[in-house]
């Protein structure tokens, strides 16, 4: 419906963890429909291919009618004018999230005044949980149970991270 109220969720999402589980959550109570939009990023080298990412944010999302997956390249903006989105959903996870997020919600504002971005927080038990640390602790052998969707966990131990897959 053109009156739905519709959200971005960009990022990387290499891979999904709880704490971004958490936000689409969230979104999904705030919004009409919400669109995890994961950036075809060729600069990072990801972990996980595109499509691996994709998959598997459809499956952790499948129960959830007004949760869509999606990837997206180019401005952000302009995605989510074709998308008919009013809002930029973002996480803010602690103040040294503050100034990036700030800085590249004014600039999409300045790009396109319609897009409104929106922060939300986490629950507290995820506001130390991160993609990259994620990866780094299951590289050193440790536990990531509850931190991100037990599929993610069965994902990441097929990759076999050793030590030698961290990069400095
Ligand atoms: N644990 C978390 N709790 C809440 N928000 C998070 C968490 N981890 C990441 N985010 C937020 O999710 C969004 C996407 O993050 P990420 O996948 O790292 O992509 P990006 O490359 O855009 O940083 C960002 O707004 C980020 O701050
Ligand atoms: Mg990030």
């Amino acid at each position: 419906m053109k009156s739905d109220r519709i959200a971005i969720y960009p990022g990387s999402f290499d891979p999904l963890t709880n704490g971004h589980v958490d936000i689409i959550q969230r979104g999904s109570r705030l919004f009409d429909r919400i669109v995890v939009a994961i950036l075809l990023n060729i600069e990072k080298s990801p972990l996980f291919t595109v499509q691996e990412r994709v998959d598997i944010a459809r499956e952790v999302f499948r129960e959830y009618p007004n949760v869509e997956v999606d990837t997206f390249d180019g401005l952000l903006v302009e995605y989510a004018r074709r998308k008919h989105a009013s809002a930029i959903v973002r996480g803010l996870r602690a103040i040294s999230d503050f100034e990036y997020e700030m800085q590249m919600a004014l600039m999409n504002r300045h790009l396109n005044p319609d897009v409104e971005t929106v922060f939300m927080m986490p629950a507290e038990t995820y506001t130390y949980v991160s993609s990259r640390l994620v990866k780094e602790v299951v590289a050193l052998g440790g536990s990531v149970t509850n931190l991100v969707p037990s599929l993610v966990e069965s994902r990441l131990r097929e990759k076999r991270l050793g030590r030698e897959t961290l990069r400095a």
